[in-house]
């Protein structure tokens, strides 16, 4: 990654500042203490190599220099976002999606909430955190990890779910800078309908295992099986039982597994 092609790149985008790091813990981390010290909305920061990248639920997300894709937004929310906040992670799965088929024209889905899947393993992953003062949000920080090269694919005996690269599953080379920008553009495209049935329709049709047997694991490790119907229209997910009962789960308190 260098400075001066990444600036080309998202160049016309409405980025106001940027920060490159060619070596950082956790571009989320950098980007919650610019928040705290008045970044501005839509500043973005970008890493070619993450030595302590955060992941959902406590995991790591290490990015080897050169790999694979590490950046995070600042966003400030408008009143009208502030009740969907839960919904800026899924907008960067989206994107995300929607930059790999339409760029690369192969088929990109989500694994609800918000992993990114090609041929039904892991490319991609977003962790949306807030900067909060006193009681209020004052910043929210959407993160995203993309492998990109086949280093950059974590060994599978450390993995719950299988991983893969970008250029495996193409098979060629990315411009990562490209495909940043591309995916960049995407999510000023799909932030405005945050929250809209449109949205909830575009999210549910990149839906990993609609229609297929599913296992949901909460963190008090209880399992239920069932099959995945699709997003209700708050994007919770509407699993049907085998009893024919329908059961509703919100992001943030379960895990999603493929039944084997
Ligand atoms: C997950 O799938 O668990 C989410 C992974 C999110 C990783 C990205 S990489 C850029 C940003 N900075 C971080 O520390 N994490 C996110």
């Amino acid at each position: 990654m260098q400075w001066n092609s990444i600036q080309k790149a998202l160049y016309g985008l409405p980025i106001p500042d940027m920060r490159y790091y060619p070596i950082t813990g956790s571009t989320n981390e950098d980007a919650l203490a610019w928040a705290a010290n008045g970044a501005l909305e839509g500043s973005l920061v970008i890493a070619d190599q993450q030595t302590s990248g955060r992941g959902r639920q406590g995991r790591k997300w290490i990015t080897k220099a050169g790999t694979g894709l590490a950046f995070s937004f600042i966003f400030k929310p408008k009143k009208a976002e502030l009740n969907y906040l839960q919904l800026f992670s899924p907008i960067g799965a989206v994107a995300v999606c929607q930059a790999i088929q339409m760029d690369y024209s192969i088929k990109a889905q989500v694994k609800w909430p918000n992993d990114v899947l090609l041929d039904k393993k892991k490319v991609g992953g977003i962790l949306a955190e807030s900067y909060w003062l006193d009681d209020q949000v004052k910043a929210l920080v959407l993160g995203i990890g993309i492998n990109l090269t086949p280093e950059s694919v974590p060994e599978q005996s450390s993995l719950r779910f299988p991983a893969t690269c970008l250029e495996t599953e193409c098979q060629h080379k990315i411009d990562p800078h490209t495909f940043l920008s591309s995916i960049c553009s995407r999510i000023f495209s799909l932030r405005p309908i945050l929250g809209s049935i449109d949205f909830l329709r575009i999210w549910d049709d990149f839906l990993a295992f609609k229609g297929e047997g599913v296992i949901i694991e909460t963190d008090e490790d209880i399992k239920t099986k069932g099959m995945l119907k699709g997003l209700d229209a708050e994007g919770n997910l509407i699993l049907q039982n085998y009893n024919g009962n329908e059961t509703i789960y919100r992001m943030g308190e379960v895990r999603l597994l493929p039944e084997p």
